[in-house]
């Protein structure tokens, strides 16, 4: 017994129940708009932040101490506090690809379920996605939104081979799991001659994703179904998987259904959360975030729904490539990838 080494791990567990309790502040400092407040303001009071956001000096004055503690705001010394730039993108900006907020709101919302969780693992019965708090569904849109946008239409299709030409000229795509639909929409404005259909189990994120599209004013080019990916109609030049293929109960016939709706010569893409093969190899601060998701969002998912093969968030290619083959695919390729992604390009 290391007495040192035990003190450094209290150390860190410490550190811990802070970041858990900064979620909440983070939370707070987005809904409540204190963050775009302070964004290029300069050295603010508390009073000055209560001022511009209509809310309770007491309040926000304990909030910007927290926020301060966990670096997450300067404090000058003298009673005024100040946002960083480099922060304030990260915490307000949700066209850029580094935001965070989204990865909060999901975190925070999957919290929620702790309780039921912990007794899931007692039964060893799933919890559906839609069952979560409005944090989760919401958080998720916002939390992957961003590198949808900054990377699916310049990146990720155009790395596929002879897929972008096709949506140009006019395809149809299908968005099986699509949530919300922000990949659906960004699809939908990219490719204009395309029609686009999104598809999700949970009636509740196709009602947003319908609300979405109609605020978009794309109402007319898009359509979203409840539907499950095993059973969903229609025939397909691509068929994508956005950050769903491991929530989903049998992976394997999801891609077996993909096979079975796609047009000759189409292609399925799979966006999957980055990870290695080896769990050594997941052991990060990115797979420490996806391994909690994936005990409280993404394997009670997959294990509530029918074969339950509960792949997890950081599955890795490897499995990936046995799932697909499986599914009587022959070519699986990984065209790109950013820090929490890797895109897939599956063919027949
Ligand atoms: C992590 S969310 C991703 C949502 C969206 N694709 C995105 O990137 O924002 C996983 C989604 O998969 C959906 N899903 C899970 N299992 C499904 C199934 N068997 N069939 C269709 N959708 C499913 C969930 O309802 C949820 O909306």
């Amino acid at each position: 017994m290391n007495e040192t080494a035990m003190m450094e791990f209290v150390g860190r567990a410490v550190d811990d129940v802070g970041s858990l309790l900064g979620g909440a502040m983070v939370v707070i400092g987005d809904k409540l708009g204190l963050y775009r407040a302070m964004r290029g303001a300069g050295w603010l009071t508390p009073a000055e932040v209560a001022a511009r956001t209509g809310t309770h000096e007491r309040y926000v004055r304990e909030w910007l101490s927290a926020q301060a503690a966990r670096g997450y705001i300067s404090y000058g010394g003298d009673g005024r506090f100040s946002l960083p730039e480099e922060h304030a993108i990260p915490l307000t900006d949700e066209t850029s690809a580094a935001c965070v907020i989204g990865a909060f709101e999901i975190a925070l919302g999957s919290v929620y379920a702790t309780d039921t969780i912990a007794e899931r693992f007692r039964s060893g019965e799933g919890f559906g996605w839609g069952a979560h708090d409005g944090h989760v569904l919401g958080g998720c849109e916002r939390f992957f939104r961003p590198g949808y946008l900054n990377h699916l239409a310049s990146e990720w299709i155009p790395a596929l081979d002879g897929v972008e030409s096709k949506l140009v000229a006019g395809a149809r795509i299908a968005d099986v799991g699509c949530g919300h639909g922000a990949s659906t929409l960004l699809l939908a404005e990219a490719y204009p001659a395309s029609t686009v259909v999104g598809f999700d189990a949970d009636e509740g994120s196709i009602d947003a994703a319908r609300k979405r599209a109609a605020d978009a004013g794309l109402s007319e080019r898009v359509r979203f179904e409840v539907a499950s990916a095993t059973t969903y109609d229609g025939s397909y030049d691509l068929v994508c998987f956005f950050d769903c293929l491991h929530d989903m109960g049998d992976p394997t016939g999801a891609c077996a259904h993909v096979r079975e709706q796609l047009f000759p010569g189409g292609t399925l893409m799979i966006i999957e959360p980055f990870a290695g093969d080896d769990l050594v190899d997941n052991l990060t601060p990115v797979g420490a975030a996806y391994y909690g998701f994936s005990t409280l969002l993404c394997t009670p998912s997959s294990l509530s729904q029918d074969v339950g093969a509960a792949l997890g968030a950081q599955a890795g290619e490897a499995r990936l490539r046995t799932t697909v083959t499986e599914a009587g695919f022959s070519s699986l390729r990984r065209v790109a990838e950013t820090p929490f992604n890797i895109v897939l390009e599956v063919k027949p």
